[in-house]
């Protein structure tokens, strides 16, 4: 027998706790008032008057915790308690005894009883030691469905980390992929990063803006990736040798909201995605997608903007030879602080300078 949730205070409690007690008692009294009990404080309580049923309440509802007498007819408490533990050890079940003796109550222990309470009760005992005993018992039971879960947050955590990182560098393949299509392209993303870290490096020598270990960590995913929307662009776009229309244009321009959207998914480099999305953003605000104006646009992004276009003007283009690296600085310096950043350019020439010279002194080593 199941005892009806009386009032609505008790529904909601019972709704939120959905603790289920079951009471095995032969004296209907004792049942009764230890059922009555707990049913005003909100649990959901069945009632067995004996072993066998209290059995089939067991299997049936899996009850958090049971309160069963060790001394009834046909069957006793410890019977009882010994099929309870094989069926589900996580039940908790607590002795009710008017006189156990010792050899009973350590043999309850030794079965899995994890507290003992004395009848007749008082409603004083039922307030404080019993419900304290519950509680202890409630509250156990929670922390380690709590632990079991966490671990489960932390497997998924993982597996989701390993999948992110999968699909990344699905994704970094398939950016290499992409440029291999035609000789054009080929190796521009490698090139951009190359640029993009010297520039980084000149900056952090100078002490322009905040650049860390993390800052080139982040800069080599976007600089590798930022053009991976381009995947969208038709090939006869990409590659047509003549001037585009105004549609082929607008085409292209949707690539940097098509990376944004292709890496979306990827949780680990949510914070990139920004960097990634503005590198064709000006200086002056005329750029795309957003026409955001100076103050608005990533440092990374504005070096990305500068190494992206000198590797595009020192690259063969369809229509276009490639120009030579003076002439691609010449253009640089042309459109600082409309087009590029001044500190950005700056850096990148003084970086060009160190490494040209760099080379030809070790050329001049070599032939020595
Ligand atoms: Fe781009
Ligand atoms: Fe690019």
């Amino acid at each position: 027998m199941c005892l009806p949730v009386r009032t609505r205070r008790q529904v909601y409690t019972r709704r939120f706790a959905m603790l289920e007690i079951l009471v095995v008692d032969d004296e209907q009294e004792i049942a009764k008032s230890l059922g009555d009990f707990f049913t005003r404080k909100g649990y959901n309580v069945c009632i067995a008057k004996n072993g066998k049923i209290a059995l089939e309440l067991v299997k049936k509802n899996r009850p958090h915790l049971v309160f069963l007498d060790i001394r009834m007819p046909m069957m006793d408490g410890l019977s009882v308690l010994r099929s309870i533990r094989e069926f589900d050890k996580s039940i908790k079940v607590i002795m009710v005894t008017a006189f156990g003796t010792k050899e009973i109550i350590s043999e309850a222990q030794r079965l899995g009883a994890v507290d003992f309470i004395r009848k007749p009760f008082t409603r004083e005992y039922l307030e404080h030691d019993v419900i304290a005993k519950v509680s202890v018992q409630l509250f156990e039971d929670l922390r380690q469905e709590i632990e079991e879960k966490n671990g489960l947050i932390e497997q998924l955590e993982r597996l989701n980390q390993r999948m992110s990182r999968n699909f990344y560098q699905t994704v970094m393949s398939l950016a290499t992929a992409l440029e291999s299509r035609d000789r054009y392209t080929h190796g521009h993303s490698e090139r951009v990063e190359m640029y993009s870290k010297l520039i980084a490096q000149e900056l952090q020598a100078a002490a322009v803006g905040k650049i860390d270990e993390k800052f080139f960590d982040d800069l080599h995913i976007e600089s590798r990736l930022h053009d991976i929307g381009k995947i969208a662009v038709p090939d006869t776009i990409l590659n047509k040798p003549g001037k585009l229309t105004r549609e082929e244009l607008a085409e292209i321009r949707r690539h940097p909201a098509e990376s944004a959207r292709i890496l979306a998914p990827l949780e680990h480099i949510k914070d990139n995605i920004d960097v990634i999305y503005s590198h064709h953003e000006r200086i002056d605000g005329s750029g795309y997608p957003e026409r955001r104006t100076d103050k608005k646009i990533p440092l990374r992004a504005k070096i990305i903007a500068v190494a992206d276009a000198f590797d595009a003007m020192t690259s063969d283009r369809p229509y276009r030879n490639a120009l030579k690296h003076e002439a691609a600085f010449f253009e640089l310096e042309k459109n600082k602080k409309v087009q590029f950043d001044e500190d950005v350019v700056d850096a990148f020439k003084r970086a060009y300078k160190k490494k040209k010279s760099r080379s030809e002194k070790e050329e001049i080593m070599l032939k020595v």
